[in-house]
Parts: structure tokens; sequence; C-alpha cells
């Protein structure tokens, strides 16, 4: 009983061993690939804005990220509502959160069902046709403006 217990738990540490090397090494190999001062490349696409049917409304966009160099989305910024909010959706109900990852080499979907941008107590209502200026704030990077142009309340991209 005892012995068994010992083995197992030896297996344990190995494959955390194993695993702890792996990730330390790939950012290693990575980081060569961050822009020259080192700091992550973001690019946005695909930003919008459903026409707000209250006084709320939400923002959806792709941030890339083409380096070697993990960032954090941590805030956003709006001349629309001073109450800029992230959101992750859990089991259909939305909750707020402090940051999102946006990986190395990879991307961050903001989308419809999913993770978004909350604008809280909304100062004017934007229609169809207008463009939301707003500012994304990131951990490593520096910020980033983006234009979102206001759609169809039922605006979807994903389900075209
Ligand atoms: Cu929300």
């Amino acid at each position: 009983m005892n012995r068994r217990t010992t083995v197992l738990s030896t297996t344990a540490v190995v494959a955390l061993t194993a695993a702890l090397t792996l990730s330390g090494c790939s950012s290693d190999s990575s980081s060569g690939a961050a822009g020259s001062d080192g700091k992550p490349e973001l690019k946005v696409s695909g930003a919008f804005m459903p026409q707000p049917v209250m006084d709320m409304a939400g923002g959806f966009l792709t941030i890339k990220n083409e380096s070697g160099t993990a960032d954090k989305l941590t805030s956003v910024t709006s001349s629309l509502s001073d109450d800029v909010q992230i959101h992750e959706t859990k089991n259909q109900k939305m909750q707020q959160v402090k940051s999102f990852d946006i990986p190395a080499n990879g991307e961050l979907d903001l989308e419809r069902g999913g993770n978004h941008i909350m604008f809280m107590g909304l100062k004017t209502k934007p229609k169809q046709g207008d463009k939301v200026s707003i500012e994304l704030h990131f951990e490593k990077a520096d910020p980033i403006k983006v234009d979102l142009p206001v759609e169809a309340a039922t605006h979807n991209p994903k389900q075209h």
C-alpha cells in the first residue's frame, strides 16, 4: 500500500517536471520573435458594435498576436461610456473579468455569445452606420485605437 503510493507520486513528479521543461523551452525559443522593442505585435480585425437596443452595448473584434510574446487585454476606454467592461460568458451568463489572455502566436476572439466588450450607461445611442472610437489597453503592448462600425442589432459575422 505504502509502496504503491510512492510509485504513483513519483510518476506525477516526472510528468510535472516534463511539463515545466516544455513550457520553459517554448518561451525561450520564441522570445526572439517579438518586436524590436520586445513588445507583442497585435493586430485588430473584424471589429463591430451591434446597434444598441438599451442603454448598454456590446463590442466584438479579434486581436491577433503575431509575436512570441503573450499579452493581455486589460481594459477598454471610449467616449461613449465611462464604464466600459470586459465580460466573459459562462453558462449563458456574462460576468466581468479583469483581463483576457492573448496567447503568443495566437488570437483573442471577442464574439457574440462569448467573450465581449460591454459598454455600460451609454451617453448617446449610436445608430447603424455610425462609428464608435475605442482604445484597447494591454499589459505589455501600446494601446490601440479602433473604430467600431455600428451594425444591425442582430449582426453576427460568424453565422454567414
Ligand atoms: Cu456583457
